[in-house]
């Protein structure tokens, strides 16, 4: 009896720390990303759509929060000029910031269907973004300058897969990992970002 009361504690606590996470991360995105009233409207329509973590088939999904992904694409240098790709984009949240704030060509990947169709047919008033609804290991790297990937929950030989298909990607092209690195790729930059879960280990590997 004691024991399901300290789990139903537990649970009640981390049900609102994570939910407070969210509301500070809210806080941080209208004050330092609102300002376009065009990204706004995009962002906030996503946020209203349904909810990505309810999708049984993206089980468990997790988002990076966008003061993180900007830490992320800062400290590895993104540019204007990088054709990037979010590997697992989700909703595509992190591919509309990242085309609106650097303004970079983004594609989202991503095998969920609905999330892609919606990410498809939201208003993105003149930014370079794509979605593909496809498995990853099938994307074709060769025109692609910059990689994001937070795979925490894919296994080794997923992967190790992944990596092959990787080779395509033109020589100084940069990766991005959380959570763990890729072997056989050199690490240029390791540091570490917020995620609603703690602190998140980000690689920067150069192809
Ligand atoms: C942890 S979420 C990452 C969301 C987003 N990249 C971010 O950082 O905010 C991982 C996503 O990978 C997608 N995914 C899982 N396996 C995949 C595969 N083989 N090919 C493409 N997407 C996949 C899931 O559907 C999920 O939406």
């Amino acid at each position: 009896m004691i024991k399901k009361i300290a789990e139903a504690c537990e649970l009640f606590y981390l049900h609102f720390a994570v939910k407070g996470y969210e509301w500070f991360q809210q806080r941080c995105v209208r004050k330092q990303f609102y300002q376009d009233p065009h990204y706004k409207a995009l962002d906030q329509a996503l946020l209203k759509g349904p909810n990505p973590y309810r999708v049984k088939e993206a089980f468990p999904y997790g988002e990076t929060p966008l003061c993180s992904l900007k830490k992320i694409a800062d400290r590895c240098g993104l540019k204007a000029s990088d054709k990037v790709v979010d590997l697992g984009c989700g909703r595509g949240r992190g591919v509309f910031f990242l085309a609106q704030h650097y303004g970079c060509e983004v594609v989202g990947i991503d095998m969920i269907q609905p999330f892609i169709e919606r990410a498809q047919r939201l208003e993105c008033h003149g930014l370079k973004v794509s979605f593909v609804c496809e498995d990853m290991r099938k994307f074709d790297f060769s025109q692609t300058t910059f990689v994001f990937f937070y795979g925490t929950t894919f296994s080794d030989a997923f992967v190790e897969e992944l990596t092959k298909a990787m080779k395509a990607l033109p020589k100084g092209s940069k990766i991005v990992t959380v959570s763990y690195p890729l072997e056989s790729l050199e690490i240029v930059d390791q540091f570490i970002v917020s995620f609603p879960w703690g602190s998140g280990d980000v690689y920067l590997h150069l192809v």
